[in-house]
């Protein structure tokens, strides 16, 4: 049955109680193997969040009076503009930082923001951008396009190895212009303390990136003042990862910074005047958002951050707490279950739990879990590779042979994960559902046959073929001959 998404309550969200109901498409039914329907439990949240209702609604009043923003004259246009300039401070105080002095520029997500930055930082040959091996690809390829990056290590429990940090700014002679790190972990969930690391990075002469994907969910981000010594220079996050999935990522600076030099992509909006010789620059952010702007995307994030903000990000913080020490608690009792990263002191996470079933290549489990459970989880490297093999204690030569293997297509011996995400509407039921299936295949009591496709390393049940126009319509038939592409 195609779902109406207006059969829900719509009242005001006003504290943690109040979300549940928000969320668009909670307890949609879903096909199992055996036949039967379940409610889908939503526990990929750390990939990208389930839409707020709130936020459809904000989508819905705006549409009328949707325009063209920063071009138009006629009314409906002035009126976008003031909403989508209004999303923008929102985004920006969400966060804590000074609009005076900084720019809250729009672009599609973070890994766009990351790549932004590296392109217009303007580094030299021999600049050095100090990361950790703890990051997710956006927050470590993009730099190594512009920059000479090091990579510090982790200690034996998974966490930042602090003191190496410490040591190679002070090491790096004003060599190292940039420190990336994000603010929380996608595999293990560990919060870096990135004001300790700021005042270092300042110390050492050099800036501070904090890639917020993962935490500006959870927890609330201060920016502090520009000349406080743990002031977080740039920032960026999603709003798919913050109940706003309609294309919005968010990166802030000083408007200095984004004031000088040229713009990474040109075009319509970036620009006061042309000439056939030259084009003189727009302020930022309008400099550093080139063509029609997502209008619907800052909208939508706008209202995201109105619902966060009106329960509060610390009480927010505070039942995800409860969910991961709860999820931690009954796992343990499943018996054959390895964790990554520390399991104790929770309140240096967010809500990200990371296992393998013993015997079990995480594909499988993962197919198990979504296939017989109804469950949505997500497996495999989780786009850090680096990280995801020192976890697993993946070997130089290993890896080596790994990466030929990928080389050749083969993808069924990658290594990885089995990951849960919890997020602000998750419930202790959520996590029960997710514990007894585990229990169950930890007992080996899944009905399944299941078979790996080796190109995609990804596990189907036999006879699993469900009729996704049946639960969506505008899920059209698939081009038969097109392959499934997948991130590991
Ligand atoms: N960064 C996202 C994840 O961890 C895509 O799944």
């Amino acid at each position: 049955m195609p779902l109406n998404v207006s059969q829900h309550d719509d009242g005001p969200c006003r504290s943690v109680a109040d979300l549940r109901k928000a969320i668009v498409g909670l307890d949609t039914p879903v096909p199992l193997l055996d036949g039967s329907e379940r409610p889908y439990v939503f526990l990929d949240n750390a990939a990208s969040t389930p839409s707020f209702r709130p936020v459809l609604r904000a989508i819905e009043d705006f549409l009328p009076w949707y325009s063209g923003v920063h071009r138009g004259t006629g009314f409906k246009s002035l009126l976008a503009t003031e909403v989508f300039d209004a999303a923008h401070d929102a985004a920006g105080e969400f966060v804590g930082a000074d609009l005076e002095t900084n720019a809250v520029i729009f672009t599609k997500n973070t890994t766009e923001c990351v790549n932004k930055l590296a392109a217009r930082y303007g580094f030299g040959k021999e600049d050095v951008v100090l990361t950790t091996l703890l990051e997710h690809h956006s927050n470590d390829l993009p730099w190594r396009k512009h920059a000479r990056v090091v990579h510090v290590g982790m200690t034996h429990d998974g966490h930042i190895d602090l003191e190496a940090l410490h040591a190679a700014l002070l090491r790096g002679n004003g060599r190292v212009r940039l420190v990336a790190v994000s603010g929380a972990s996608n595999i293990t969930g560990l919060c870096a303390p990135i004001h300790q690391i700021a005042r270092w990075a300042h110390g050492a002469g050099a800036k501070i990136f904090v890639d917020a994907a993962q935490l500006a969910p959870h927890h609330a981000i201060d920016m502090l003042p520009d000349d406080h010594p743990e002031h977080i220079d740039f920032l960026a996050f999603s709003a798919h990862k913050m109940y706003a999935p309609f294309g919005t990522g968010v990166l802030i600076g000083p408007r200095t910074f984004f004031g000088q030099g040229d713009p990474d992509a040109v075009g319509g909006g970036v620009v006061d005047i042309v000439t056939l010789e030259k084009a003189v620059w727009n302020r930022p952010p309008q400099k550093e958002e080139a063509g029609s702007p997502n209008v619907i995307g800052g909208i939508a994030l706008g209202a995201a951050i109105k619902v966060l903000r009106s329960v509060g990000m610390d009480a927010i913080a505070a039942h995800e707490l409860d969910l991961l020490s709860y999820a931690y608690q009954r796992m343990a009792t499943v018996g054959k279950v390895a964790f990554y990263g520390p399991t104790d002191h929770l309140e240096e996470k967010v809500g990200v739990m990371a296992f393998n079933v013993d015997g079990l290549h995480h594909s499988l489990v993962a197919a198990i879990l979504g296939t017989e459970g109804g469950l949505g989880v997500r497996d495999g490297c989780f786009c850090a590779h680096p990280y995801v093999k020192e976890l697993l204690g993946v070997s130089p030569e290993e890896d080596a042979v790994l990466t030929a293997e990928v080389i050749a297509g083969d993808k069924s011996h990658m290594p990885g994960m089995v990951r849960a995400s919890f997020g602000c509407y998750n419930t202790h039921d959520d996590i029960d559902a997710l514990v007894d299936m585990v229990e169950r295949i930890a007992k080996g009591q899944y009905k399944g046959n299941y078979t790996q496709n080796r190109a995609t390393g990804a596990f189907t049940a036999e006879g699993f073929a469900p009729d996704f126009q049946r639960y969506c319509r505008i899920a059209g038939p698939r081009v038969p001959s097109r392959p499934h592409s997948e991130a590991s």
